[in-house]
């Protein structure tokens, strides 16, 4: 695996390998020293055109712990307000000779176009309403970690489906680890033939929310709103947002973040110990640790020539940088 442009294009063995794998990274996190020597003189660059916290840092810290040489680039303050095309952009670090390029751009398809022109591995961060792959890891590791297994396992994404690529993205993972999973939210918000084509349960009410082992609620996308999608926010957290009433003691509840608090969630459920939002963020950086090593060392990867200290020498996960 060269790239992780999206879920689309992975197998249930891939994931599984990379969930693997970050569970070896999650023991590295519990030490004094955190840092492994993986990608000792690798460059990898961060390059984000929209707004992040989580992914960004996550991704940061992933590539520092793994002793990799870290550009990060936010589209404000870089020559992009000058007017520099994405093209040219990727131009300009290529010549740095980065191993990896983690890109978050506004356009579906911005992390496919890249893949085609730099040698770098590409690694999609969020391309607008298309796919979110890393983030849909890191909740099936948190997941697999509550549960063991998502097989069987009825998930509701609730909310916002229509502008989400966590949705997307996660409808896929939970489905290729075996989750029945269930779209909820106003019909102005769930695509037009996506039971079809997917295979997921469509409701447009939370009546049956009772038979979700996992329910994960969705942001509401403001800034993809070009046009009024519900009547007002009140109203929508009147009819879907999830409350300690509609929420079952026995039922996790996930979140990707950042959450918006009194329409989506109640604060009461977002701080209860149902709810798995910190964990989801905890595993961000193990898995994107692990998303790092398996493109840049993993086996399905033609390695580079190296001597013994070389990133291409046998993991050094058990030993510190
Ligand atoms: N979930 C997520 O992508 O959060 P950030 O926008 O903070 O990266």
């Amino acid at each position: 695996m060269k790239h992780l442009l999206g879920v689309e294009n992975l197998t249930r063995e891939q994931a599984e390998r990379l969930l693997d794998r970050a569970e070896s990274f999650a023991e590295v996190g519990r030490r004094d020293i955190k840092k492994v020597p993986t990608l000792r003189g690798r460059t990898i660059v961060s390059l984000f055109y929209e707004s992040s916290t989580r992914t960004s840092s996550s991704f940061e810290l992933a590539a520092k712990r793994l002793s990799a040489d870290v550009v990060s680039i936010k589209a404000a303050g870089s020559a992009v307000d000058k007017g520099e095309s994405l093209k040219d952009t990727i131009a300009t670090l290529t010549a740095y000779d980065p191993a990896a390029i983690i890109i978050r751009a506004p356009q579906a398809g911005a992390a496919h176009l890249v893949a085609g022109w730099t040698d770098a591995s590409v690694i999609n961060a969020g391309d607008g309403k298309h796919e979110h792959p890393s983030q849909a890891l890191l909740d099936v590791f948190t997941l697999r970690r509550r549960l063991g297994s998502l097989e069987g396992t009825r998930i509701w994404i609730v909310g916002d489906v229509l502008h989400s690529r966590v949705a997307r993205s996660c409808l896929m993972a939970f489905g290729l680890m075996g989750a029945h999973v269930t779209l909820c939210g106003p019909p102005t918000l769930i695509p037009r033939g996506i039971a079809e084509a997917t295979g997921a349960n469509v409701t447009y009410d939370l009546d049956g929310l009772a038979e979700a082992d996992v329910v994960y609620a969705l942001r509401m996308q403001h800034e993809r709103m070009s046009e009024s999608f519900v009547p007002s926010l009140r109203e929508y957290a009147a009819r879907y947002q999830i409350d300690s009433r509609r929420l079952g003691p026995r039922q996790l509840l996930m979140h990707p973040g950042p959450v918006n608090r009194g329409v989506e969630l109640a604060p009461e459920v977002i701080d209860s110990s149902q709810s798995l939002i910190t964990e989801q963020v905890e595993s961000g950086l193990v898995v994107r640790m692990a998303i790092l090593y398996e493109l840049l060392t993993g086996s399905d990867r033609a390695r580079p020539k190296g001597g013994p200290m070389s990133a291409d020498a046998p993991p050094r996960i058990g030993q510190p940088a």
